[in-house]
């Protein structure tokens, strides 16, 4: 079967290598004219674990192609997938103008039956928005049927998430799109991942009550650290018992200095928007950004508290982008703390092994190095504000010989208190009570 994917950035092109490697012909197309050059050289504009070698593959193979041709993506696929950005807007809804964009294309053509599914996070209503669009932009009348197939995988780890999905959602009013997606999805059923078939405002429904849901547990655990940090607990232990709780589970536990990436926030802010809307608060969604916020605060207030303000200090900042395994620094908790840190008039020596030149471009005033050990040099204080494998295993010796203060301000509370203090090393981390002496510390 020949499917194409509208619109080929972390989604998009996950999707098209990984049907390709199912073994279906795929055609992703974007408007980047730049990003489907480099593509078709054989260069993957963003760094994600696996992916170059998937998207090589498929191409050679005669499977994946790319395009930046409407007419050929739509005319030539049994199945459209919609994959472009819906990034927020001001007030917290979902910008669709790239996906009506899109429909209005598709509209104009379409020349046979098309499944068009989205697979771009949008509020719930917008399959019917884009059947409407097609519609009017039909010249005559040409079957279709739109679903919702939202999209789960995380960046970072995009391709196992896509190859083995906790469950794959359809949303759709018709048995014959229902079949033609299943189909697709043939060697996932092999695996016996769950599927649930349902109606459209559902499927897209689920999307956003997931990631909604996802980042109230990271708030909560945040606000739970905040509470640790002043009752003389550790929010690590804690955050380990309640995950031993099947009711709770373990995953999405970890104090820190909250979450960021192009999802989580967005569409949290989504699905309070529709509340409003809809007539339905969302009250605990609303919260959970606001918590969010304010934790990347506390982070900066953490820094200054620690150094006695940062004021002509310098900080050696480990990880920029959002989470590891990924060079996205969309809404990055890093870059927010950063660039509150040089308004405060700190300097920063900044190390992320993927993020440096979209953290650069978004954060000018950092000072980019070439490794770790390099942004530590002459620093008041290493700041871990990423957790990359990179920086789980640090030199200790080394690291206090370069530093010009023998400070670690750990965000991501990757390391043991007790170990690093041992080291002559001042530790600060989220949740946990500090360890060994602060040289900012009056005696
Ligand atoms: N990134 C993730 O981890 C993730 C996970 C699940 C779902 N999603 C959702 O998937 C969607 C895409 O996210 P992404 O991170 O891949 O975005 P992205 O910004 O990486 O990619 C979007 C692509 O769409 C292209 N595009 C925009 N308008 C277009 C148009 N009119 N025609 C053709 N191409 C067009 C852009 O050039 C870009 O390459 C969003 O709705 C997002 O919420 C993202």
């Amino acid at each position: 079967m020949h499917i194409s994917i509208l619109g080929t950035g972390y989604v998009g092109l996950v999707t098209g290598a990984c049907f390709a490697e199912f073994g279906l012909t795929v055609t992703c197309m974007d408007m980047d004219a730049a990003r489907v050059e480099q593509l078709t050289k054989g260069h993957v504009p963003f760094y994600e674990p696996g992916l170059a070698e998937l998207t090589t593959k498929g191409y050679k193979a005669g499977r994946l192609s790319f395009t930046t041709d409407f007419h050929h993506a739509v005319d030539t696929a049994t199945v459209i997938f919609i994959a472009v950005g819906t990034p927020s807007r001001p007030d917290g809804s979902p910008d669709l103008s790239s996906v009506d964009g899109v429909a209005r294309s598709i509209g104009q053509h379409m020349t046979g039956y098309k499944v068009v599914a989205t697979k771009s996070t949008v509020p719930v209503g917008t399959a019917t928005r884009v059947r409407d669009i097609i519609t009017e932009q039909q010249t005559k009348p040409v079957a279709f049927d739109v679903a919702s197939n939202p999209e789960f995988l995380r960046e970072g780890s995009a391709i196992n998430d896509f190859m083995r999905p906790d469950r794959v959602v359809i949303g759709t009013d018709s048995e014959r799109a229902t079949a033609i997606l299943k189909e697709l999805y043939r060697p996932l059923y092999l695996i016996e991942t769950p599927f649930i078939v349902t109606n459209v405002q559902t499927a897209e429904m689920i999307k956003y009550a997931s990631n909604a849901f996802l980042a109230t547990k990271i708030s909560f655990i945040n606000e739970v650290a905040n509470l640790c940090e002043c009752v003389n607990a550790d929010v690590q232990t804690v955050a380990k018992a309640m995950g031993l709780d099947k009711r709770i589970g373990a995953k999405f536990l970890h104090a820190g200095a909250g979450y960021g990436g192009s999802c989580l926030g967005k569409d949290a802010a989504a699905l309070v928007h529709t509340g409003s809307h809809a007539g339905s608060a969302m009250p605990l969604a609303a919260t959970t950004q606001q918590v969010n916020a304010q934790q990347r605060i506390r982070m900066v207030e953490k820094i200054r508290d620690t150094l006695h303000g940062v004021q002509g200090k310098t900080i050696a900042l480990l990880g920029l982008s959002f989470k590891p395994n990924t060079d996205d620094v969309r809404d990055a908790p890093a870059l927010v703390i950063a660039a509150h840190l040089l308004r405060e008039g700190c300097t920063i020596r900044a190390y992320d092994p993927e993020g440096m030149e979209g953290a650069c471009k978004a954060v000018p005033g950092l000072i980019g190095c070439n490794d770790a050990y390099d942004a530590m040099k002459g620093a008041d204080a290493v700041v871990l504000a990423t957790e990359w494998n990179q920086f789980r295993n640090l030199d200790l010796a080394r690291m206090t010989a370069l530093l010009r203060t023998p400070v670690m301000i750990d965000l991501r509370n990757v390391y043991d208190p007790e170990r690093i203090a041992a080291h002559g090393i001042h530790y600060v981390s989220v949740g946990r009570p500090a360890a060994g002496a602060n040289p900012f510390q009056p005696p």
